[in-house]
């Protein structure tokens, strides 16, 4: 059985919950709640004062949580920052996951549009949702999949916000779900070829390179064939690592779509932050100047704009 988890502040007392609830202890799900009960103020209280963050539900239940989620989305301006921050954690955590175990699946492709929305939505609440959130995707204390699950969940995140205030007609799902999708293929390397995900391009040897040079290719293989897959999203999978200066790859393109721009941007941005665990505050003061060329002036300007507002 497969399992979402869900932050102890998404649910409170007195809130019928419309899946069964279990806790997780030690490697097993204890059942914990019954479909359609509401939480006892004494033993929810009881949990958090041990430490309990996460309650898990069924993966099954997943269309009765994103119900029971809209319920929440109708009016998330009521809602704390605390609990903007962890339905987003929240959705794009458990997407980011189903996508790195079954890429393939129309499920995972499913999670990643409709967590793309939630983001989007919740996100354009205010500017200290996306800071706080980004901040917590990144812990160079975690193995190498959970901080490239961080990764895809942070990239995701920042190229939806950035995207959303550009106000331009880009299709904020297809970028949403190729941020989440555009590693993907990590998991396909052996654990030796894994770490050139978090190692300077310039540290690497001429066999290392091409290597990593392959995982455009081979994460959009995972959807190739898929006709649930969109083209827009696999044509954006592929490009996330292009930009006009041509010495990208694997194309070395020169002319990219603007939402095309927007994810190689998001990606190199979220790559040295949480990859490679540079300070943001210096990439901000310094990212015109490195990477004039590499993405258009304009855009480059805006980004600084928008990294400006919630560093
Ligand atoms: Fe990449
Ligand atoms: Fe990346």
């Amino acid at each position: 059985m497969d399992f979402l988890s869900i932050r102890l502040n998404t649910v409170r007392p007195g809130i019928l919950v419309p899946f069964n609830v279990y806790i997780k202890v030690a490697d097993s799900f204890k059942h914990y709640l019954n479909e359609g009960d509401d939480f006892d103020q004494v033993r929810f209280d009881k949990l958090k004062s041990k430490g309990l963050k996460k309650f898990h539900i069924q993966q099954a239940d997943e269309i009765k949580y994103q119900e029971f989620l809209s319920s929440i989305l109708d009016n998330i301006h009521l809602e704390s920052n605390d609990v903007k921050i962890s339905i987003a954690l929240d959705v794009s955590e458990n997407s980011a996951q189903a996508i790195m175990v079954n890429p393939a699946n129309e499920k995972s492709y499913s999670m990643a549009k409709s967590s793309s929305e939630i983001v989007h939505k919740v996100l354009a609440d205010n500017d200290v949702i996306l800071r706080q959130m980004v901040a917590q995707g990144r812990n160079s204390n975690s193995n190498l999949a959970e901080r490239m699950q961080g990764h895809l969940v942070n990239t995701a995140s920042i190229a939806i916000k950035f995207a959303a205030t550009l106000k331009t007609n880009i299709n904020i799902s297809s970028l949403g779900t190729a941020a989440f999708y555009h590693d993907v293929s990590f998991t396909q390397y052996s654990s030796e070829e894994q770490k050139f995900f978090f190692k300077e391009i310039k540290s690497m040897s001429v066999g290392e390179l091409s290597i990593y040079k392959t995982h455009p290719e081979k994460s959009v293989m995972t959807l190739q064939d898929k006709s649930f897959a969109e083209p827009e999203v696999l044509a954006l999978i592929m490009a996330h690592e292009e930009n006009l200066s041509g010495v990208g790859f694997p194309k070395k393109l020169t002319k990219l779509t603007q939402t095309q721009e927007i994810l190689s941007l998001c990606a190199f941005y979220d790559r040295e932050v949480s990859c490679l665990g540079k300070d943001p505050l210096t990439i901000y003061e310094n990212i015109i100047i490195d990477q004039v060329g590499n993405y258009s002036l304009d855009l480059l300007k805006k980004f600084k704009t928008f990294m400006k507002s919630y560093l």
